[in-house]
């Protein structure tokens, strides 16, 4: 086994260190002329057009991707994005038929309750597309068409470069079907920056690996951590906690950054240790300062503020106990770089406790019953 982690201190730590190469690959082949053309789709154009409702659905970390992807896709294919959990789409009567694209998440492609839904979506007459790391495994086979995630074997039990991989992936599938549907004019800036990710996810890896680390030695005895984001960054948020919950058994929570004031914030104690997500004020300086009044808000109430923001970003500094940065991206690539910082702080917290990584208790790496 220690051949296989390749020098790595865990299949975690390796398959952190990989997601350059995971989202390279994963882009490679589908871009073409300057837009994103992805050849598995090809003449699969009425799967696009048409539609007037698209479902992700996915469980775990891939409904986190999902969230993502639900903002890309209605950001450039105008098509309205529900995501909704597999587990809890099947067992309702969703209103669904052959004007609805059911897209499915799942790295093994082995996720019962993923299977079912996507099973369940075909019977009522939708067409179903899914995204799947795992060559030829059940889900794909049952779906109309696939696109493959090329991250590679994943085995750590906590979804680090395969999250990666479906973010990719569906930033790819928003931008083809905004291609196909005629709602994406010019694809240029958008398709320089998804070239430009791996550079920059690796770029995050060297640059805040040791301060994350640092940081997750000192948190070794903490309770509870809170994840706050809005927009692209509420997803991340959500899946910074899961993490957390997953391999160090800290109890941890991500909010959308605006319903603070709805509850949340009832939480915050002197001490309480909060990562907020900054987007940049480069996209909407009106979003960007709703989120440092966020974080003045729980800082006036004694929370311990970390708070990830792209390189430059001043205005969050007198507000921070801790700032990780990240390069500056276009506003759907931003969760790819952050979510790198919040893998590292789970896995570096969960080592300071002096737990397995790769085997946390009680989970599966693909649970194949319902
Ligand atoms: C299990 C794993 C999670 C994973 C989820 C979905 O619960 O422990 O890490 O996110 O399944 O897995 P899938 O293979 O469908 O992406």
């Amino acid at each position: 086994a220690a051949a296989e982690k390749g020098g790595w201190s865990s299949f975690m730590a390796k398959e952190v260190a990989e997601q350059p190469e995971a989202v390279a690959n994963t882009i490679r082949g589908r871009i073409q002329d300057g837009q994103v053309v992805i050849p598995e789709l090809d003449g699969l154009d009425e799967l696009f057009v048409g539609i007037n409702r698209v479902i992700i659905t996915a469980c775990g970390t891939a409904s986190y991707a999902a969230l993502v992807g639900k903002y890309a896709i209605e950001q450039w294919a105008r098509v309205a994005v529900d995501v909704e959990l597999a587990h809890e789409f099947r067992y309702r009567d969703p209103v669904i038929g052959a004007d609805t694209l059911v897209v499915s998440i799942s790295q093994s492609g082995e996720t019962m309750d993923t299977l079912m839904a996507v099973k369940y979506a075909r019977e009522r007459g939708a067409r179903t597309l899914s995204i799947c790391n795992t060559q030829g495994a059940t889900i794909p086979r049952e779906s109309d068409a696939v696109v493959y995630t090329h991250a590679g074997p994943e085995v750590a039990v906590a979804s680090t470069k395969a999250f990666s991989a479906q973010i990719t992936a569906l930033l790819l599938l928003g931008l083809h079907m905004g291609r196909v549907r005629g709602t994406v004019a010019d694809a240029s800036a958008d398709v320089a920056e998804l070239a430009a990710l791996p550079e920059k996810v690796a770029r995050v890896l060297a640059s805040e690996q040791e301060h994350v680390t640092q940081l997750a030695g000192w948190m070794a005895d903490t309770r509870s951590v809170l994840f706050l984001g809005r927009h692209v960054g509420y997803p991340i948020a959500l899946e910074g906690a899961l993490k957390l919950k997953e391999i160090s058994y800290i109890h941890a929570e991500g909010f959308a950054a605006g319903e603070l004031k709805h509850g949340p914030i009832a939480l915050i104690e002197p001490g309480q240790p909060v990562f907020v997500l900054v987007p940049s004020p480069r996209h909407s300086a009106l979003v960007h300062s709703k989120v440092v009044s966020n974080i003045q808000e729980i800082r006036a109430r004694g929370a311990r503020v970390i708070v990830i923001a792209e390189e430059g970003d001043a205005a969050v500094l007198p507000f921070a106990d801790e700032v990780i940065h990240i390069p500056l991206a276009g506003p759907m690539f931003e969760p790819l770089l952050a979510v790198v910082p919040l893998q590292i702080f789970a896995m570096a917290l969960a080592t300071a406790k002096g737990l397995d990584v790769d085997q946390p208790r009680n989970l599966a790496k693909s649970v194949t019953v319902e």
